[in-house]
């Protein structure tokens, strides 16, 4: 299987609810950067992380059993009432880890269906749905992909048409940021007592065929200060990413990935040409949207 990296075109966040989670609108999109999934049938949970890609480090993601793919193929099993079954999960990672762009949740979609057809389970969508809103507030749109409004924790996922053709400059960073940490600076300094909600002008100018940039106005992200507060530096990562020709520079979900806006493939090459001549090389162009966790090989 084969899942994407997702940004947020819009993220907008409220104050935290009850349960401590915090009320989004935000619209998905998914991006042409993927972790890959393979499962087999095994006595025992396994997983194994294989990272062969510079711009990720795979040191921190726990192989044991509180690594999310597994916790993914426990639920299926425990769904279908299989708790004897288990699965050696290879998961051989291109999206950053703790870097905003879900890659955990994509594993963790990967799995979900890789199991589902290995196991020929048959789940609804609805059921893998749920499954996945189970495992973290990311995955059910790992699941979906394409453009996606997210509502309630993010959880809650919406297809909408986006004809757009977007091409983006990631910008990798050392070091992961923290999402309880980002929402914690958030909450600080913000407070999220404000509207923010998804205009429905930005909905409605996807719909019609447009290149990104030209829509750029309604790109938001409401983390960013607060990821900026924590780690100053990003804040210069997204004026260099301006400097060097992007037309708009976003943070990624609850950072630290620093997202630049390319018009066209060749504007984005040009644009991480000049980001490496000022000492930004951890970067890889990509493109949106592009399908959810979908299956590539069987053997
Ligand atoms: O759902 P997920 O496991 O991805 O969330 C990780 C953490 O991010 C949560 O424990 C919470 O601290 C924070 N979060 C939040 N509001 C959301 C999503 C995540 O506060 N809507």
């Amino acid at each position: 299987m084969r899942a994407p990296a997702k940004i947020n075109v819009y993220l907008g966040v409220g104050k935290p609810r009850p349960d401590g989670f915090h009320p989004l609108e935000t619209v998905y999109q998914a991006v042409s950067l993927y972790d890959d999934v393979t499962v087999t049938s095994a006595d025992e949970w396994s997983v194994t992380t294989v990272v062969d890609v510079p711009h990720v480090d795979g040191s921190s993601v726990p192989d044991d059993e509180t690594n999310i793919a597994i916790r993914a193929g426990k639920a299926l099993a425990a769904h279908h009432r299989l708790d004897d079954r288990a699965a050696a999960i290879e998961v051989r990672k291109s999206i950053p880890v703790a870097g905003g762009m879900a890659g955990g949740s994509a594993d963790a979609a990967a799995t979900l269906v890789a199991l589902d057809r290995l196991w020929n389970l048959d789940t609804s969508d609805d059921e893998l749905l749920a499954l996945a809103a189970g495992l973290g507030s990311d995955v059910p749109f790992a699941l979906v992909g394409g453009t996606a409004t997210g509502t309630g924790r993010g959880e809650v996922v919406t297809r909408v048409e986006d004809n757009g053709a977007w091409w983006w400059v990631v910008v990798f960073d050392d070091e992961g940021l923290s999402t309880p940490s980002v929402y914690g600076a958030y909450d600080l300094l913000e407070g999220g007592g404000h509207d923010y909600r998804i205009r429905p002008q930005m909905l409605e100018a996807m719909r019609t065929p447009h290149r990104g940039v030209e829509i750029m106005v309604h790109l938001y992200n409401d983390l960013e200060d607060a990821a900026f507060s924590l780690r100053p530096e990003l804040q210069t990562v997204a004026e260099v990413a301006l400097e060097c020709g992007a037309v708009y520079s976003l943070m990624s979900g609850s950072g630290p990935t620093i997202l630049a806006l390319a018009d066209g493939a060749d504007d984005a090459r040009a644009i991480a040409g000049r980001l490496a001549e000022r000492g930004y090389e951890r970067t890889t162009v990509v493109h949106g949207p592009v399908a959810g966790a979908h299956v590539v090989a069987y053997s």
